[in-house]
């Protein structure tokens, strides 16, 4: 239970860190839509380990295979099955962790709900899981590209205390791929990769915040009550692996606001709707898309894999220290970039598609 997501593009994630495969079943993406692995690929490629020496060193080349759901390379409308061997895996680095827990990581829950865990590699609390969700977003972003218009583009807004200044207008998934730490301010970004550095040296790890727009979103996407646009951009953003706060425009900085400051005023717009003049309901009113861009931030907290030593149990109950061995991303914010971009596409192609089965009778005539 819990590895399936969506209600109209749905997907369905499987495999461990170390098993033999990890990936996805797309079922729901509408039929003919041309559709390459290259592409699929070059997502992937954004989120693999080993880019760059802020992320693992771990070599994992994660060749994307598509085994069913494309013809003369265009979808079918059957379930897209995708996958990515592993190859890298050496579980002998986690060997000494086996019988212990690691501090903030997954590994004593699991084996708390479970009663067995497969302890190498983190096994399905692995970022590996996120292969599937990257190849899916893949298609849904193609999709919502071509059939709609939108466009999604994330980078790194902040490490601890180091925060970017960015054109959410025009920033583009080019100057933000520019930059090691995937953040298109360059001076935030030589800090960033400074700060990612020194903390790598030190066998230590940093967090921060990964920021989002989509744009081109058009009116009406959401289903109020409980699945709501924002509400399930949050579900969605929540189930990545150290993600640990969401926002939506202005977010929790809007509390310091007043109404009158905070409301975005209504002005009518060219194409005949009405336009917002500021935006800090992030694009999203009711839990229904207005038109604006859609903004959204994830915080994700420091990587929990250190080589510090810590204070930790063993699965006797008894106290041990742990300084972990392995090779662990000192910062997860630079990989979570095309992660988070994938989400948002998944949860937007979703509420896309079912809107238009919403959106099926003549407009009202007025009175
Ligand atoms: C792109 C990415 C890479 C990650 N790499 C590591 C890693 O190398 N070592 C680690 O301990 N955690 C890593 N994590 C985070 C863990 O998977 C996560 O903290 C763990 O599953 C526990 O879940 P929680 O932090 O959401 O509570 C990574 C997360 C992301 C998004």
């Amino acid at each position: 239970m819990g590895s399936s997501f969506g209600k109209v593009f749905r997907i369905t994630t499987f495999g461990e860190s170390h098993g033999g495969a990890v990936g996805v079943v797309v079922d729901g993406c509408p039929p003919r839509l041309a559709l390459d692995v290259a592409e699929i690929q070059a997502d992937l490629d954004r989120r693999r380990p080993g880019q760059s020496r802020l992320t693992t060193p771990r070599q994992e080349e994660d060749r994307a295979e598509i085994v069913s759901g494309l013809f003369e390379g265009r979808t079918l409308g059957s379930p897209i099955a995708m996958l990515v061997r592993n190859r890298d895996a050496r579980s002998s680095a986690y060997e000494d962790m086996k019988n212990l827990y690691r501090p903030s990581h997954a590994d004593y829950t699991t084996e708390a709900k479970y009663g067995i865990r497969a302890w190498a590699g983190g096994g399905r609390a692995s970022a590996r899981e996120t292969i599937g969700r990257v190849a899916a977003g893949a298609i849904a972003r193609k999709l919502l590209r071509e059939a709609a218009g939108i466009e999604i583009v994330a980078f790194v807004q902040q490490i601890q205390e180091i925060d970017a200044k960015v054109d959410l207008d025009t920033v583009s998934a080019d100057q933000v791929d520019e930059s090691l730490a995937r953040c298109p301010d360059a001076e935030a970004s030589e800090r960033m990769v400074e700060r990612i550095d020194a903390v790598r040296r030190r066998g230590d790890s940093v967090g921060g915040v990964v920021e989002c727009v989509a744009r081109s979103v058009p009116p009406g996407l959401g289903e109020p009550i409980f699945e709501k646009l924002d509400a399930d951009l949050a579900a969605a953003m929540l189930s990545l692996p150290a993600a640990k706060g969401f926002e939506v425009g202005s977010g929790f900085s809007g509390v310091a606001l007043t109404g009158s400051e905070h409301n975005d005023p209504f002005v009518p717009g060219e194409d005949g709707r009405p336009r917002t003049a500021s935006n800090r309901s992030g694009g999203i009113q009711g839990g229904i898309s207005n038109g604006e861009p859609i903004v959204l931030r994830v915080a994700f907290k420091p990587t929990a894999t250190v080589q510090t030593q810590q204070d930790t149990v063993s699965k006797d109950n008894e106290a041990v220290k742990l300084a972990a061995s392995g090779r662990h991303d000192p910062c997860v914010l630079p990989r979570a970039v095309p992660i988070v971009e994938s989400m948002v596409a998944l949860v937007l192609a979703d509420h896309w598609l079912r809107q238009r089965s919403v959106d099926v009778l003549p407009p009202l005539e007025p009175q």
